[in-house]
């Protein structure tokens, strides 16, 4: 079959995510019939350069041979079996080996990245109840933060376009500044911003930290707010401040985690363990949905006793999936044994460098990079700038999805230099292209 025939159905029975329907009317959906490494090819053969990872999951590539291998091997033995009342050897292994790389040693999972900040944010609640200071109830998170959409997770996200339709459903967290280093002044550093925000967080522990549960935040890199980064002082700023005020500190490093900044996880630049780390995208290379809460023995021993209501009551179906738990033990193999996170580091000198003439371009602001993550912001008067741009890449063989006016590149960690040179000239060409007037889409901002 076609991509139209394919579209065509899956318009009529698929409701897609993040999108107007209608939309499709004008931006066909593409059909993808299949992928291998940093490529994905549709049902007439073309083929796209997944330069956002398919939503941020996708680490090692797709169709990667060696979590392939794993979960065949894990599905000739067990598939699945439910977690409450019963273990296995995927999702022993792999809480033992997340416990020792975060020095937090009890796991609990869940599937997506939302059920891992409910999981998180009850159990923060849920521990500061059993222990005597029930008033400590309400959530801080950062301004511009995302951390899901389902509705716990959406109180604490704070993007308007995903929240305010739901606003009587949510019990909204008190919002501290957001340390996004684009906020520096002409002679101010990201330190300098880092340092301003950590003042304003202070302020809110000062007046609400008897009330306040937890500190949520996103290290390093507040993705859905465009690619926001910041600078690591912050990290170990809040982390002391939420020791002063006994406030649990939440990292949710769904979209960073498994090496994306740098380091396996972006709370090491900071220097910090965090109370909680939610942990989901990139643990399965992309293959299954999985994600886990870590947290430490204070918080695991303040729900073990006598009383069933003390325990934590949380649940999925799919908790610890079997399959999923493989995979993820395979993506640390690989992590490890290739050594690809020091890997990483000289291949993003060598993509920076063939990224460099991009930030030169008259339209392009806060030209940054961290990890295997590079971003920029277009100063462009086009309200139809995310599509326009997607549309226009998409048109090379590129798949982006800018947020708004910001221009990002997550790609797989298989990316290769001509493949980045590739998207490097695409953006080029395409940046002319808008500017020019050309590849117009509906108004419509786009997310990650
Ligand atoms: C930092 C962060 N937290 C949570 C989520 C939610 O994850 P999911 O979409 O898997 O529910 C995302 C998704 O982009 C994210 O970037």
């Amino acid at each position: 079959m076609s991509n139209q025939q394919w579209l065509t159905r899956s318009a009529q029975a698929v409701w897609h995510p993040c999108t107007q329907m209608k939309r499709h009317e004008s931006l066909p959906l593409v059909p993808i019939a299949s992928a291998e490494g940093a490529w994905l090819t549709d049902f007439d053969g073309k083929r796209y350069l997944d330069a956002v990872s398919s939503w941020w999951v996708n680490l090692l590539g797709h169709g990667h041979p060696r979590i392939k291998q794993a979960i065949n091997q894990q599905l000739n033995r067990l598939e699945h079996v439910m977690l409450a009342g019963f273990t296995h050897q995927p999702v022993i292994e792999l809480s033992e080996r997340l416990g020792a790389l975060t020095g937090l040693g009890h796991a609990f999972y869940g599937s997506d990245g939302a059920s891992a900040t409910e999981i998180a944010l009850k159990m923060s609640f849920h521990y500061w109840k059993n222990s005597g200071q029930p008033e400590k109830n309400r959530f801080i998170s950062l301004e511009n933060s995302y951390h899901g959409e389902t509705v716990g997770a959406l109180a604490v996200t704070d993007v308007p376009l995903f929240s305010a339709t739901y606003a009587p459903l949510l019990r909204p967290a008190l919002r501290a500044p957001t340390p996004d280093a684009r906020r520096a002044a002409p002679e101010e550093s990201a330190a300098d911003v880092a340092r301003q925000a950590l003042a304003g967080l202070q302020d809110l522990l000062q007046q609400h930290a008897h009330s306040i549960a937890a500190l949520i935040l996103e290290p390093l890199v507040q993705g859905a707010a465009g690619m926001a980064m910041y600078h690591p002082d912050y990290l170990s700023g809040a982390r002391a401040l939420c020791d002063r005020y006994q406030v649990h500190l939440i990292a949710d490093e769904i979209a960073v985690g498994f090496g994306r900044t740098g380091t396996l996880f972006a709370c090491e630049q900071g220097g910090i363990t965090p109370d909680f780390i939610c942990l989901s995208k990139g643990i399965t290379g992309g293959f299954l949905p999985l994600s886990c809460v870590l947290t430490t023995d204070q918080v695991y021993q303040a729900f073990y006793g006598d009383d069933v209501t003390q325990g934590f009551l949380h649940s999925h179906s799919y908790t610890g999936n079997a399959l999923a738990c493989s995979a993820a033990l395979a993506v640390l193999d690989t992590l490890e044994d290739e050594q690809i996170i020091a890997a990483n580091r000289e291949r993003a000198q060598r993509f920076s460098a063939i990224l460099a003439p991009l930030a030169q371009h008259p339209q392009v602001r806060h030209f940054r990079h961290i990890g295997m993550i590079w971003a920029f912001d277009v100063d462009t008067p086009r309200a139809d700038f995310s599509q326009s741009f997607f549309s226009a890449m998409l048109a090379r063989g590129c798949l982006v999805r800018p947020i708004g006016s910001t221009v990002y590149f997550m790609p797989p960690y298989c990316m290769q230099e001509h493949e980045i040179a590739l998207l490097a000239q695409a953006s080029f060409e395409a940046l002319q292209q808008l500017a020019q007037g050309g590849a117009s889409g509906a108004a419509q901002p786009a997310l990650a």
